[in-house]
């Protein structure tokens, strides 16, 4: 196959930040998708109705003229957030979804979620609006070693939220084990998960081994290579449970490459390309669309795009780094070549 033409894409998961970064980084999302699910972990977070349509605003001031982008946006949930808010930000079309970050596992995250159990009220009004909850998958328990804390979050977090809420929609961001495709396979059709492209082209060796490179971590942080192995088989499996969300997350190359790194990459220039290189190494061309533009939808229940693009084989070098807006920034991919673009 020399050439694709597929139903425009959305991106499931994604950091767009604020501010002058936000204006350099949207343009590259916007080019390859039509929508985006829009992460709320800004400094502060975007915790209400409000905070999530003055957002959204900003988001869609950096959108370039003439492209055809909408951001969904989804609010922060913390200790202290309040039902009836997000079900009227749900209602009015302000939030697509909610997410929920455990406190302290991430990026912006101290102002998480402390106990799941204080958010019975919140998540049993979504499950009842049939508003989708978002999850950063991981414990934050001082004794959990960091390989484990997505499989020990399915364990005590995510299969008892499951058995309490059957009627909520659930997807498991970003997921990084064997574990959580076993989860999401063996679970209803209420949950669904996300895949980024770093944790099907990364096992932790590529991260640890002739030195540490910190362009190559992100939370959750890369596994063994038999949960890399498993992912790239659940996300070209067909199955419509999967979906493309790239979790691209920029940071300026100095707070990556620094003694204690920040943890995200930026993988949002090179989007389809590098998601592409997967699906063309394991013989799957024929289900990225499914994939890319079809089961994120559907799970959403959202419609499908009109729109079509076309990729093509074709030889495309990514940049060691970029200046979007003003930061320096060292995409992924970096120096390397691809062999699939975006063709238009
Ligand atoms: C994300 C970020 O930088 O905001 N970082 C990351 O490693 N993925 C946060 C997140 O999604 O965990
Ligand atoms: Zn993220």
């Amino acid at each position: 196959m020399e050439s694709l033409t597929i139903r425009r894409p959305d991106d499931w998961h994604l950091h767009f930040r604020d501010g002058a970064v936000m204006h350099g980084v949207v343009p590259y999302t916007a080019r390859q998708f039509a929508r985006a699910i829009v992460m709320p972990n800004l400094s502060p977070p975007v915790t209400t109705t409000a905070l999530g349509a003055a957002y959204r605003d900003r988001i869609l001031a950096a959108v370039p003229q003439g492209v055809d982008f909408t951001p969904l946006m989804t609010c922060y949930l913390t200790d202290n957030t309040d039902a009836g808010d997000i079900a009227h930000g749900f209602a009015s079309g302000v939030f697509t979804a909610a997410k929920l970050y455990p406190a302290g596992a991430t990026t912006n995250s101290d102002s998480g979620v402390t106990d799941i159990r204080r958010l019975d009220q919140v998540l049993e009004r979504m499950a009842e609006i049939g508003m989708p909850l978002c999850i950063h998958g991981e414990v934050t328990d001082h004794d959990v070693d960091v390989f484990d804390r997505e499989a020990v979050f399915i364990e005590r977090t995510l299969a008892p939220l499951v058995a309490r809420l059957p009627q909520l929609k659930v997807i498991f961001e970003h997921i990084t084990t064997e574990d959580a495709v076993q989860f999401v396979d063996g679970s209803g059709p209420g949950i669904g998960a996300t895949i980024t492209p770093q944790h099907l082209h990364l096992n932790r060796n590529a991260m640890l081994v002739g030195g540490i490179r910190p362009h190559a971590y992100c939370l959750p942080v890369a596994k063994r290579e038999k949960h890399r192995l498993a992912l790239r088989a659940a996300a070209t499996s067909g199955s419509t449970k999967y979906f493309l969300g790239t979790d691209s997350a920029p940071h300026a190359r100095e707070a990556k490459e620094s003694a204690c790194g920040c943890a995200g990459i930026f993988n949002a220039p090179f989007a389809l390309e590098t998601y592409l290189a997967v699906f063309d190494e394991e013989r799957a061309l024929d289900r990225f669309e499914a994939f890319a533009s079809e089961n994120g939808p559907r799970f959403y229940g959202l419609p499908l795009n009109e729109a079509r693009i076309s990729l093509e084989r074709a030889e495309v070098k990514v940049p060691e780094l970029l200046d979007v807006n003003g930061t320096m920034i060292v995409p992924f991919h970096a120096g390397e070549t691809l062999g699939w673009r975006l063709a238009g």
